[in-house]
């Protein structure tokens, strides 16, 4: 109450010299820990859909976190990779049977039907499927309801929410495989950028954080663009960024997870997404063992830490918050978003936003009394 008084306030002070304060809307960085919806609400609806986001904003969070791949002919859509067939029904689709092909995508030898082979009016003839329909079948029974949506698409869908919801709410996306895409010709990084400032988002101030598993394109777009980076760390300490293997530097992610690594990092990135290992492994029974310097060693070189991924279902618990054997079944991933809460962590990727919202006493969601 005394936080609010004292923004009141400030905001009657500044009201005198711009009057700017009162239009000043609540956003995403004001609840903490922040909730990413990873791919959307995807614990509910299959991931990257229109479905999936707004149900994510409904649920309270702060930020949606689409992930981008590229389109033969240059529109960046919301999918988790290239390779179409593991969420949408292109497999199905006889019209597109000849453009199934193998190829290496960061170096695995890859099959199946790529975003960059369809051109965007042809990847709108195809429906967005449930990715691990064992795990999820609720979202599978939800297949062929939503098609694939474009970042503008997204973009825009936010902006509607933010009217409705009168919170602005922030988009999170991640770029993905940024070296293959730049090989053929289909970088990435520039018109993610002009996407964005095209539609308003400009400053560090802007409601967005853009995030790669890469090192060089992030430090390329410092250099573009003002909006805020994320530095993603693979779950494994001895793998390389693509870029830096290509280069054949020695950067593993967990030379990049120390004080030296997290300060080189801090030059041009505002946050870290580390595997939620990073901060709390597992111990040998498969529970969690006792948190590491990480984010201590984060914070103290001024990077926000949003570990990923929370995902409700008993096969992505840690052994101790699991309810049965039954991989799909729910366990309690509250109490596992507790002890990284604990740990300092500032926000995190969830499948299921609803859950670490309520963690923060609803924040944003109005409750009416019984
Ligand atoms: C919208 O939010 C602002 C605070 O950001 C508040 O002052 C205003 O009353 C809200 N409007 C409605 C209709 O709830």
């Amino acid at each position: 109450m005394a936080k609010r008084t004292g923004l009141t306030l400030l905001c009657v002070a500044l009201f005198l010299v711009a009057a700017h304060c009162s239009e000043r809307r609540r956003g995403p960085d004001d609840c903490k820990p922040v909730v990413v919806a990873h791919r959307g609400a995807s614990g509910y609806v299959p991931e990257h859909t229109t479905g999936a986001y707004a149900l994510a904003v409904t649920m309270g969070a702060d930020y949606v976190e689409p992930d981008a791949v590229m389109t033969k002919d240059g529109h960046i859509i919301a999918r988790h990779e290239n390779e179409l067939s593991l969420s949408t029904d292109v497999a199905e689709r006889e019209e597109f049977a000849n453009r199934y092909r193998t190829q290496n995508i960061n170096g695995v030898p890859t099959s199946g039907w790529f975003s960059e082979d369809f051109t965007l009016a042809e990847i709108k003839t195809l429906r967005s499927i449930e990715r691990i329909p064992n795990i999820r079948p609720g979202n599978a029974r939800m297949d062929g309801a939503y098609d694939v949506p474009t970042l503008q698409e997204i973009i825009d869908l936010v902006r509607g929410l933010e009217i409705s919801e009168n919170r602005t709410i922030g988009i999170y996306p991640e770029i993905k495989h940024s070296t293959h895409f730049q090989r053929i010709g289909l970088g990435m990084e520039q018109p993610l950028v002009d996407i964005f400032h095209n539609n308003g988002y400009i400053g560090p101030d802007a409601p967005v954080y853009i995030q790669s598993m890469e090192v060089n394109n992030l430090k390329e777009l410092k250099k573009i663009t003002n909006l805020r980076l994320v530095q993603l760390f693979g779950a494994n300490r001895n793998s390389l960024p693509f870029d830096q293997a290509e280069l054949g530097t020695d950067l593993t992610y967990g030379k990049m997870a120390t004080p030296e690594g997290l300060a080189e990092i801090a030059t041009y990135a505002s946050a870290v997404g580390p595997d939620k290992g990073y901060i709390i492994p597992r111990d040998e029974n498969d529970n969690l063992a006792s948190a590491t310097s990480f984010v201590a060693d984060a914070h103290r070189v001024g990077l926000q830490v949003h570990p990923y991924t929370f995902r409700s279902e008993n096969t992505y618990l840690p052994r101790e918050f699991r309810s049965s054997d039954a991989d799909h079944e729910i366990g309690d991933m509250q109490s596992e978003l507790r002890a990284f809460i604990e740990a300092g962590i500032d926000g995190a990727f969830v499948d299921q936003p609803d859950l670490l919202n309520r963690l923060r006493n609803n924040c944003w969601i109005i409750i009416p009394p019984v």
